[in-house]
């Protein structure tokens, strides 16, 4: 029996197995409105094999979006589309369907594509707005100084995270991840690079984590139980200036206190500039390993996770609970089902991809040399994953 495969927990949420789908920007959206292209994208996650798929970071107010691209969860109109984006995904397999809530402080306003490759501004003869962050601190040359929050910005943005984690819960989304990582406002107040406040917000580690214990604590009043809570750490820094894995570890416990069912452990990006040791295959699963062996949250791995015997034994080893992948996701949308045949496990396939199942195919082992599918030949018979398809008019599957 496969580790990876087996059933996972995130709080009181079940998952069909350790695979999780990483939250990726797609910045396709329009005024934060999810389009044919949101569904085309994560329709093909939901058939991936995984047994979460997280959709991007979505910007909890207009201010807090990454680019004009993002999508965004402040009004209605939005909350439709993802109502109606939920629904169609829910047929497709029995995977959960997480959502992650940002608001980018002092890294929004940036060009999307196809004018940007990583983060340019975005000129203000373009649209651009007035970013907001904890201190008056470019995040580079040739970036806009943000405006400082003032106590009202706070409260309204930790009021705002709430409202959208309560729309996502009405859109049906089984998961809500709040983004504290990558240099966005929420590691800005956190780190004490970006945050110079010498108020309540700023200074101590305890008042640099109060933003996010606040968002947390207003976040999870909104979202009931049988849905999970996460959060995206930012492991360290990588400079003895900045914030160290004990910080994230101080903030995880803080965070259990509020209700939180996992973390996801990530790095780096709080400013351009910093020498980060270059990534190698699951460089940042000691970081899960450090939220286990501290906390009693979930913990997910992230970063270059990408052959699944390597993944299987990240699981086996309990050096994390679960593995999120991003990129190897895009190269292959079926690394799932694929890393299923390597590790000779059998598990459902969309029915109408079932004659490029291994064992039903002779090309398989052709073109998959390294796999090995197992002896029996795989069951035709409803796999549970894709149960919603025999019943398309059944209730959706939420919570537990
Ligand atoms: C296209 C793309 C978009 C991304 N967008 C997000 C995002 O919305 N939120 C987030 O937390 N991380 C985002 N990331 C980072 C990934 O979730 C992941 O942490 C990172 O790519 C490392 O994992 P990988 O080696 O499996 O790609 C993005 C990555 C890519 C490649």
């Amino acid at each position: 029996m496969s580790a990876l495969f087996s059933e996972g927990r995130l709080g009181d949420l079940t998952l069909d197995n350790r695979i999780v789908v990483s939250p990726m920007c797609q910045y396709s959206a329009i005024d934060g409105v999810a389009q044919t292209w949101h569904l085309v994208h994560l329709g093909s996650m939901m058939m991936s094999g995984a047994g979460l798929v997280i959709a991007e970071a979505t910007a909890v107010e207009a201010t807090g979006r990454g680019s004009l691209g993002d999508l965004g969860l402040w009004n209605d109109g939005q909350e439709n589309a993802l109502t109606r984006l939920v629904g169609e995904l829910r047929r497709l397999s029995s995977a959960r369907i997480g959502i992650q809530l940002t608001h980018c402080g002092r890294k929004a306003a940036t060009r999307t594509i196809p004018d940007r490759w990583r983060g340019e501004p975005l000129p203000l003869e373009e649209g651009a707005w007035t970013p907001v962050a904890p201190s008056a601190l470019a995040y580079d040359e040739g970036w806009q100084t943000p405006e400082p929050l003032s106590e009202e910005d706070i409260a309204r943005i930790i009021s705002a995270f709430a409202q959208s984690a309560a729309r996502a819960v009405r859109a049906g989304f089984d998961l809500v991840e709040i983004h504290g990582a990558h240099g966005y406002l929420m590691h800005s107040f956190l780190s004490p690079i970006t945050n110079l406040r010498s108020d309540c917000w700023g200074g101590s580690l305890e008042n640099r984590n109060r933003f996010a214990v606040e968002v947390v604590e207003a976040v999870r009043k909104v979202v009931p139980t049988d849905r999970a809570l996460g959060f995206r750490f930012n492991s360290t820094d990588w400079t003895a200036e900045g914030s160290s894995l004990e910080d994230a570890l101080a903030l995880a416990r803080a965070l259990e206190d509020e209700g939180l069912d996992y973390a996801v452990m990530s790095s780096g990006n709080i400013r351009p500039g910093i020498a980060i040791p270059p990534a190698t295959p699951g460089h940042q699963v000691p970081f899960a390993t450090a939220i286990r062996e501290h906390t009693g949250l979930a913990a997910m791995a992230v970063g270059m996770i990408i052959d699944p015997h390597r993944a299987e034994e990240i699981i086996a080893s309990e050096a994390a609970d679960f593995v999120a992948l991003a990129r190897p996701m895009l190269d292959n949308p079926r690394w799932g089902l694929h890393a299923a045949a390597m590790l000779g496990q059998d598990i459902g396939y969309p029915p109408q991809y079932l004659r490029a199942r291994p064992n039903n195919w002779l090309g398989f082992s052709h073109a998959h040399p390294d796999a090995r599918p197992p002896a029996t030949a795989l069951q035709l018979d409803r796999p549970r994953s894709v149960a919603a398809w025999d019943r398309p008019d059944a209730p959706v599957r939420t919570g537990s």
